[in-house]
């Protein structure tokens, strides 16, 4: 057996591609170690978002060259693989950067990583950065089920890739390509494999998850609504998730779905990075602070209880004081559960990074501390608003003590409880006793329990 090694890094997306990059690879003979330096095959799948995010590759690729080296003296090879938006992003330059690297792989390109393997044992430096016509998802394997990557109680699953919205400040466009959508029966069956496999949780994904637009198997185009709602009838999904949505594509039959879906979870992750009309303009976002509030009012009308959650950028070019209030308001006024946020970061080849205006680090890094501020007081609020109340939770692991096990509210708050009785997957009524700051501790709150087999 030979052993392979991915570390992802950013987004949800990269996540999911790993398991597939395994499951490619599985067939090869490949199984997955926790430890590089056992690994006969290393991939690090990168994430180009912000600057940090990029640069984290090359201190990570130092370590790879020094196991690499080690391992080279014992008299094993090790391949270096580059997967994910900094590949996509910086191309063959990997290369000349980090010569450690034998294979540089594009998203778009995982179905040929097999075959990128091969070519790598006769070539130095193997590149492949294209967008290839043929479908990535009809040539990955999803392996079958005792092989399949041990995905837990709750998954990923890709439903949409890609972005047409072009943000200014944003590299996915580039990195990810047009957008793309999977038809209905793919999605489905995938779901349906997943539900075999143990996985009672779905959270489907996409760079754009509500601009789903599938071919359906009765040749109409499904919207992500509609999606929903023939994966909620899969048997043994108990919990449904999206992420993430922009603003523009919040529609009504989406919102509907809320309402009518027990299966759907009351957690919206809809990120709106500011709360002034003239940054969201720059930016390209192409709505307003107001459109913003009026959808989470519609939200918040079909599902009461809706938590939401948001992206933020601060110091976007052109950013004065006032633009910057404008977003804590809104953030003041809509309420957030949770919520990301970060400097902005100017990327290469995006046209934020050429407007005028730029906005200096400690002018940035004062907003950043100043939202964060904010966003923490409102999360550590809404969690304790949890207290006291029964809510279900769906176990996911051991917890932090034994006897323990830890899982998520419908809110997806981190919650731990006392395990006794029952097992990772079950989904348990449990009554929330006290709010730390990182997760939520509750009692299974009697009454029979829904078991895994249930
Ligand atoms: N597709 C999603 C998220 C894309 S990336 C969406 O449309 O919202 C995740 C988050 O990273 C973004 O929502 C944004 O807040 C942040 N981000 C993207 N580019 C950035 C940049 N250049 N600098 C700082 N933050 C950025
Ligand atoms: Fe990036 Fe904007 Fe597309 Fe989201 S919608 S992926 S922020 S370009
Ligand atoms: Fe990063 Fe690419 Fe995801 S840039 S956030 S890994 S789409």
């Amino acid at each position: 057996m030979k052993k392979l090694f991915i570390k992802s890094y950013g987004c949800q997306m990269n996540v999911y591609d790993a398991g597939r990059m395994a499951d490619a690879l599985a067939p090869e003979g490949f199984i997955e170690t926790a430890d590089p330096a056992d690994a006969d095959v290393v991939i690090l799948n990168t994430c180009h978002i912000r600057e940090k995010a990029a640069e984290k590759v090359y201190s990570e690729l130092g370590r790879v060259r020094r196991i690499k080296q080690e391992r080279a003296g014992a008299g094993r090879d090790t391949k270096v693989v580059v997967a994910g938006c900094v590949a996509q992003a910086e191309g063959a330059e990997i290369l000349r950067r980090a010569p450690v690297v034998d294979v540089v792989v594009g998203p778009q390109s995982y179905h040929r990583l097999p075959a990128l393997m091969k070519r790598a044992e006769r070539e130095r430096g193997v590149v492949d950065t294209e967008f290839p016509v043929e479908d990535k998802f009809d040539h990955l394997p999803l392996a079958p089920r005792p092989k399949l990557r041990a995905r837990g109680v709750s998954a990923f699953l890709t439903i949409q890739e890609g972005c047409d919205k072009f943000c200014t400040f944003c590299v996915v466009p580039y990195t990810r390509g047009a957008e793309v959508s999977r038809p209905v029966a793919k999605v489905v069956a995938e779901a349906e494999r997943l539900a075999e496999a143990g996985v009672r949780e779905i959270t489907v994904i996409g760079q754009n998850v509500n601009a789903y637009h599938g071919e359906g198997p009765d040749g109409a185009t499904w919207s992500l609504g509609r999606l929903l709602r023939r994966l909620a009838e899969v048997p043994c999904v108990a919990r449904l998730r999206y992420t993430t949505s922009h603003p523009r594509d919040m529609d009504d039959d989406l919102i509907a779905a809320h309402a009518e879906l027990p299966a759907l979870m009351p957690y919206l992750h809809l990120p709106v990075q500011a709360g002034s009309d003239r940054i969201l303009e720059a930016m390209n976002r192409r709505h307003t602070a107001d459109d913003y509030r009026r959808i989470v009012e519609r939200v918040r009308s079909a599902r009461p209880d809706i938590a939401l959650s948001s992206d933020f950028i601060v110091g976007f070019p052109g950013e004065t004081e006032e633009d910057f209030a404008e977003t804590l308001r809104l953030v003041e006024e809509v309420g957030f559960a949770s919520a990301f946020s970060f400097k902005y970061s100017p990327r290469p080849g995006t046209p934020g990074a050429e407007l005028d205006g730029q906005v200096p680090e400690e002018v940035k890094a004062e907003r950043l501390q100043r939202l964060q501020a904010l966003l923490e007081e409102q999360r550590q609020a809404f969690n304790r608003g949890t207290v006291g109340r029964t809510v279900d939770v769906l176990l996911e692991k051991p917890g932090r003590h034994p006897g323990q096990l830890a899982g998520k509210t419908p809110y997806l708050q981190a919650v731990q409880i006392e395990g006794g009785g029952r097992a990772i997957g079950d989904l348990v009524p449990v009554r929330i006793l006290r709010a730390g700051s990182n997760s939520l501790f509750g009692e299974p709150a009697g009454g029979p329990a829904l078991t895994a087999a249930a």
